[in-house]
């Protein structure tokens, strides 16, 4: 039996992980392979982690590492050194990581520091934006991996364009060469899976007390929150359009920020805590249209059907802007603004993130 210590820590880590671990729990013994689920503790409220758990089925953590907040190098650096004590003392074959947060690089990190191979789930992906936290963390992981499990064919792209494959050569070590393989998007099997759990999903805009139609918005990312002339734009954008309903699960960061700096939103605005996954894929599902910085949004807005505006000035999901599905607005009050009015929904729906059996691929490969 070969074991795979994932790592994870923050919210859309754990809707991915919800997809492997149950493929894991139920074929694991067949292929070989157990899993032991590390949660680094990044994120701790009830409703940014163990919703998700409770919700999706995902196996109780064999270990909490309970980092919580903390500035980057505080947060990462502590995460690295209790990995790495786990690391040592489970022996692992395998160090599995997802997606771009501070999570995903202590995992990489620790593991590749101790020789183990690393798997990078949803590998490959850019925004060419290095300023972000989220692209040093995929660029490093990307560099520290051995399995690069790439969701798009623009994924595998950015790799050939960047020569990590070549990180490889006669006489270097396992844990340095290249195994890339599409294997899909692991959300995309996530929200086909997870959709059939939700009963009734009209019914949950009556739950939340938002009238139909209405519109969906996040924001978390740093380059909005953190940047008072950019989260101001985004603001007086959302102030403008008062003539719609928007329902707003806010993040606890954005909620934090919008106090401190005095961002007031109009009636038409509905804010909220945040939801369970459920509840987000019943909204998703029932919306009129998504305003969003994040990443996972962007897609199930596509995988729901909806039209996207991105309010961010670049996305590593460049398909969906090419085949009309998103809109990217930036922080452009009027061109925010504009998308919305403007927001249609495409008379196609491409096949762009694979056939839904990501976590399959996945595990029949590390097998
Ligand atoms: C992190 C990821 C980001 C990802 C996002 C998903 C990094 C660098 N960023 O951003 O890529 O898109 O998760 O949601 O890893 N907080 C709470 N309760 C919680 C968690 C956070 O109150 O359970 C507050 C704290 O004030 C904390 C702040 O949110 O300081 C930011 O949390 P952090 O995990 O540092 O970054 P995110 O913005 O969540
Ligand atoms: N999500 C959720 N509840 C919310 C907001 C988001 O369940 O209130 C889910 C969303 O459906 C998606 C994931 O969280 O599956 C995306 O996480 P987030 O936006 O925090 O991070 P990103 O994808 O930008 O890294």
């Amino acid at each position: 039996m070969k074991e795979i210590l994932t790592v994870v820590g923050a919210r859309p880590q754990f809707v991915k992980a919800a997809v492997l671990s149950r493929y894991l729990n139920e074929n694991g013994e067949r292929l070989g392979l157990r899993e032991c689920l590390v949660h680094t503790g990044q994120h701790y409220d009830d409703n940014m982690s163990e919703v998700f758990f409770r919700e999706m089925g995902i196996p109780t953590p064999d270990v909490n590492l309970a980092v919580g907040s903390g500035s980057h190098g505080k947060m990462t650096g502590e995460m690295l050194a209790l990995l790495e004590a786990i690391m040592l003392e489970r022996k692992p074959d395998i160090v599995l990581v997802y997606g771009d947060t501070n999570s995903t690089l202590a995992g990489a990190l620790a593991a590749s520091k101790l020789q183990i191979p690393v798997a990078h789930v949803e590998a490959c992906l850019r925004s060419y934006m290095m300023a972000m936290p989220e692209e040093q963390n995929r660029r490093l992981a990307d560099q520290l991996s051995t399995w690069l499990f790439c969701p798009t064919a623009t994924a595998i792209a950015n790799l050939d364009e960047e020569g990590i494959r070549d990180l490889a050569g006669p006489g270097t070590p396992t844990a340095d060469r290249k195994r890339v393989t599409n294997v899909g998007d692991i959300m995309y099997e996530a929200s086909l899976y997870y959709r059939q759990a939700v009963s009734a999903p009209e019914s949950v805009a009556a739950r939340f007390s938002v009238r139909v139609p209405f519109s969906l918005l996040t924001i978390h990312r740093a380059e909005n929150t953190d940047d008072p002339t950019r989260l101001h734009c985004i603001a007086d954008a959302i102030e403008a359009l008062s003539d719609r309903t928007i329902l707003f699960p806010v993040h606890p960061r954005t909620r934090k920020i919008m106090a401190a700096s005095g961002v007031h939103l109009g009636k038409h605005v509905r804010q909220i805590d945040p939801v369970g996954y459920l509840d987000m894929i019943a909204l998703e599902s029932t919306c009129e249209l998504v305003l969003t910085d994040s990443g996972g949004v962007q897609k199930e807005a596509f995988f729901f059907g909806k039209p996207c505006i991105t309010l961010r000035d670049a996305t590593e999901w460049v398909e969906l802007v090419d085949s009309g599905w998103n809109t990217l607005a930036g922080a452009d009050t009027e061109k925010i603004i504009e998308a919305v009015r403007a927001a249609t929904v495409p008379a196609n729906r491409p096949a762009l993130y694979g056939d839904g059996a990501c976590a399959e691929k996945i595990a029949r490969e590390l097998a």
